[in-house]
């Protein structure tokens, strides 16, 4: 870096970085205004430098070389926006060993390499910069790890995919099913051509992931905490939340602090409708964050799309170009928690639909499995259509350990008038 110049290399010319290419086009002025210097986007590498973007660029910019960047000692920062795991995670660790800082949108990458990543930032004494890979545009790891430092974080819920709450939203205000609002949702380009990813809660777990570590200094593996998603919900469990419990059904992140143990987990949940969380609708994202002296505080706003995403990318360089010299942004933090609560080991209030065919007795018979399990219930509904019809009945649990209630579903589930592949639990918040 010349004193009064930072040459930025952009590696991934595909929707969030030719958003960010638009914001240098259109705000250089006021990011030089803010770090009081020049600021370079020098080279732009992508495989296809054909297509046209639609943004402004110099032709003279754009290679399909990675050496472009990853060689050019006149590069102080790279942008890694190809998304996966290679060979974004070598050209990462690449642009590191020569002395470059990092900015990545990949939180893909970061939840399966963290360790790797930033014990190479350390070594090297650069910088990685990650805001927008949760959240997309909401800024919310940088305060969760500075403006919030002060705070033992007692608890993190996130609704942190677009797709699914996008889902789940127009299911529960319109009354259609799950998969007519996931083909409208993918034909908005709302949803992925494959959703498999954001409905069975894998990116939510990603950036779970990342939360987790900043907000409790630990890194757990994806493997080793409960992950569920939102493709089991019928129409028939959010109508019934929302009329007779009040509830919306959001897919949560959650990591939070119970009985001085770590829980962490991705599911869908029961949010009652006076919780904040429950007005984070559509495609919008929400992390409600709980710590010990600043209270609750929450974060709103888009988490996916070209310029909220390219937003929190720029607003990283920015911020790395402000404290070049800050040696490390994040490092291993001192957890007070070496592993998690088994989801066995939870307690919740727990909906509950079966399937059964209605003979006399058969609520007595559930009932009393579940009170051999210990598990007392707080309400129970039944639709009364007839003997030997199909029925739903929806209950509601007190408190109980989710080890008795999965054995007592179990044992439910083995009688003859259930419908054992229609039976669902969802926890509530
Ligand atoms: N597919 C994600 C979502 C956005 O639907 O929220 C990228 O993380």
């Amino acid at each position: 870096m010349s004193d009064d110049t930072v040459n930025i290399g952009l590696i991934g010319f595909g929707t969030i970085g030719s958003g960010v290419v638009e914001i240098f086009n259109k705000n250089t002025p006021i990011i030089e205004g803010k770090v009081k210097k020049k600021v370079n986007l020098k080279k732009i590498v992508d495989l296809d430098i054909k297509t046209d973007r639609g943004v402004e660029v110099n032709p003279d910019v754009l290679s399909t070389d990675v050496t472009d960047i990853l060689d050019d000692p006149e590069i102080d920062i790279v942008i890694e926006l190809i998304g996966g795991y290679q060979p974004a995670l070598s050209f990462i660790i690449n642009a590191m060993n020569k002395g470059k800082h990092v900015i990545t949108a990949n939180k893909a990458l970061l939840a399966k390499h963290w360790e790797e990543i930033i014990e190479n930032s350390q070594k090297n004494r650069v910088r990685i910069c990650f805001e927008a890979s949760v959240g997309g545009g909401i800024p919310i790891l940088k305060p969760l790890n500075e403006s919030l430092a002060a705070n033992n974080i007692q608890s993190i819920y996130g609704i942190i995919n677009g797709t699914a709450n996008y889902i789940l939203t127009k299911m529960a205000e319109e009354g259609r099913d799950f998969d007519e609002v996931l083909r409208e949702a993918q034909l908005k380009g709302y949803a992925e051509q494959d959703p498999t990813f954001d409905i069975e809660g894998h990116d939510t777990a990603q950036k779970l992931i990342i939360l987790t570590i900043l907000g409790f200094g630990i890194y757990v593996d994806q493997e080793k905490f409960h992950v569920e998603g939102i493709n089991r919900l019928t129409l028939e469990d959010i109508e019934f939340a929302k009329r007779e419990l009040n509830c919306c059904i959001k897919l949560l992140a959650i990591s939070r602090i119970s009985n001085g143990e770590l829980e962490v987990r991705v599911h869908p949940t029961l949010v009652n409708e006076d919780h904040l969380l429950s007005s984070v609708n559509d495609v919008f994202n929400g992390i409600y964050i709980e710590g010990d002296v600043v209270g609750p505080v929450m974060m709103y706003g888009q988490g996916a799309g070209m310029m909220p995403t390219a937003s929190a990318v720029v607003g990283d360089c920015i911020d790395l170009i402000e404290d070049m010299d800050k040696k490390v942004t994040y490092g291993p933090v001192k957890s007070n928690f070496t592993k998690i609560k088994d989801i066995n080991e939870i307690k919740s209030k727990y909906y509950i639909r079966l399937t059964v065919i209605d003979k006399p007795g058969v609520l007595h018979e559930i009932s009393g499995i579940l009170s051999d399990w210990d598990i007392s219930l707080e309400s129970v509904n039944q639709k009364i259509q007839g003997e030997n019809k199909v029925i739903p009945i929806f209950m509601v649990t007190h408190e109980s350990l989710e080890r008795n209630l999965r054995e007592a579903l179990a044992k439910i589930n083995e009688l003859d008038i259930v419908k054992d592949d229609e039976t669902i639990f969802i926890r509530l918040l």
